[in-house]
């Protein structure tokens, strides 16, 4: 099982917030996830002129990841991060698409004024939709 500390992803996430596009916001942000078989897949905010069509750097590195790997990938983690390092939690959105290929165990991991943080996304996303 390949092992990367919740700081190396944080680490790698802004790293891969180099590549992003967001002349509108100037808040450039990079994702990266770890699946459950140990593979690693990086994506970036890429916004638009019609700002609604923004994607999200979270939503980014899962589109990239299965682009590869098909929709049976599982995150086991995902970090993200701003270039500059400042604070932000993932949008809504991105925490129900995590739900969407994660577990209630799945790491999120991201800075905030506390310093780092690695929380469970049952804890980042109670009660999210699915169907019981
Ligand atoms: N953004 C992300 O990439 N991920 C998030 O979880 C929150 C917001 C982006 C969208 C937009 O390009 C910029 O940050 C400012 O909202």
């Amino acid at each position: 099982m390949v092992e990367i500390s919740p700081k190396d992803l944080y680490e790698k996430a802004k790293a891969a917030s180099r590549s992003a596009y967001a002349p509108y916001s100037g808040f450039r942000v990079g994702a990266v996830l770890l699946t459950e078989e140990g593979d690693v897949f990086s994506g970036c905010n890429v916004e638009n002129i019609s700002y609604g069509l923004t994607i999200c750097a979270e939503r980014s590195a899962i589109a990239n990841a299965i682009s590869s790997l098909g929709g049976k990938i599982k995150i086991r983690a995902i970090a993200c991060a701003e270039l500059e390092g400042r604070v932000f939690s993932p949008c809504g959105a991105c925490r129900q698409t995590i739900r969407e290929f994660g577990e209630a165990e799945t790491k999120v991991i991201f800075y905030s004024e506390e310093g780092l943080l690695c929380l469970k996304l049952e804890e980042l996303l109670p009660f999210g939709f699915g169907i019981l």
